[in-house]
């Protein structure tokens, strides 16, 4: 029989994102099987549940849907400009200061309004819940974006195996507050800039939405430290923030929780937070944005584009009050 390879290429040479793409034409090209067995990287998601950052963390993973075409941002713009005040207040200062974090052994407490409340080991969680690529944009408050290649699961599975009471109307996410390993936290110069830990809310129809999922990589890869490491939400038709990373605590509740930067600067930033382009933030338009690594501005779609799916979730809500 014919074993096919995947094209010769030495990793020295090349970056990320080309072994990435490139891996990926060679399994659309209908060699999953063979590229399998020349791969040492794990071929399941099973397997992924051993943690080690390498080329094929994840291996072959299914399509998740909702995809874009669009051009991906390179794996080293998505990962040295970032925000994650828990390192820095800083684009660079996360990639740099986030080396020494170490994402496992890692727990996640699902709580409040479930019958099934429970703590999970993260990997115990990607096991239970095999991970599916969704290629997204994200749209971050501050006018960039950026279209990115995530690696995880819909949120909705978890709440179901969760089995939320009559009570759960909304869910709200933390953030691990640990001032020895996020140094963005010690008391001083940066540690006041926002009340620790970050912590996030959905309604549950939003966090039920298929396209919310709890992203556990990029790229292939385990989600690097800078990006949220080891588990964090990615909700792509609300603006970044809402996207909180190094989730410690889900939290199923009757009252709508307040989310860090809502609690920051309120007449800024909403609990909803939809990409809006109608919807100026007070210093600035979001009308336009400028895609990571482009010089060109380009407009802002209502709901980052992803209206067709979300716009029904906020039917007779008046968008410019809950912003
Ligand atoms: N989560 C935590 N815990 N702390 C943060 O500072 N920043 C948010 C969000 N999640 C932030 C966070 C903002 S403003 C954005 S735009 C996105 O993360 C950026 O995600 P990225 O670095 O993966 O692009």
């Amino acid at each position: 029989m014919l074993i096919q390879k995947p094209p010769a290429i030495s990793a020295r040479e090349i970056t990320v994102e080309e072994l990435y793409r490139e891996r990926r034409r060679f399994l659309r090209g209908g060699a999953a099987v063979a590229l399998a067995a020349t791969l040492p990287a794990a071929t399941s998601a099973a397997r992924a549940a051993t943690f080690h950052q390498g080329v094929n963390d994840f291996g072959d993973l299914p399509d998740g849907g909702f995809g874009t075409d669009e051009e991906l941002t390179p794996f080293d713009k998505v990962t040295t400009y970032n925000n994650f005040y828990e390192f820095s207040t800083d684009k660079a200062g996360p990639a740099e200061l986030s080396g020494d974090f170490e994402p496992r052994p890692w727990t996640v407490a699902v709580e409040g309004e479930a019958e099934n409340a429970r703590r999970w080991d993260v990997d115990e969680l990607i096991r239970r819940f095999p991970p599916q690529e969704r290629v997204y944009r994200l749209r971050c408050v501050e006018a960039w974006s950026m279209v990115i290649p995530w690696v995880g699961f819909p949120l909705a599975d978890l709440i179901k195996e969760s089995k939320p009471t009559s009570r759960a109307k909304f869910v709200e996410f933390r953030t691990l507050h640990d001032p020895e390993r996020m140094p963005g936290q010690r008391p001083g110069l940066f540690g006041n800039v926002l009340d620790w830990p970050y912590v996030e809310g959905l309604r549950m129809d939003e966090a039920a939405h298929p396209l919310t999922i709890l992203g556990v990589g990029l790229y292939g890869r385990f989600l690097p430290n800078q990006n949220g490491a080891p588990l964090r939400l990615v909700v792509p038709w609300k603006y970044g923030f809402k996207s909180i990373k190094s989730i410690v605590t889900i939290r199923l509740s009757e009252k709508q929780p307040r989310n860090t930067w809502n609690i920051q600067a309120p007449r800024e930033y909403g609990f909803y937070s939809n990409v809006n382009p109608e919807v100026a933030h007070p210093r600035w338009s979001q009308a336009r944005e400028r895609r990571i690594g482009e010089w060109k501005k380009r407009p802002t779609l209502p709901f980052n584009g992803y209206a067709e799916q979300v716009a029904h979730l906020y039917a007779g809500m008046d968008l410019h009050k809950h912003f």
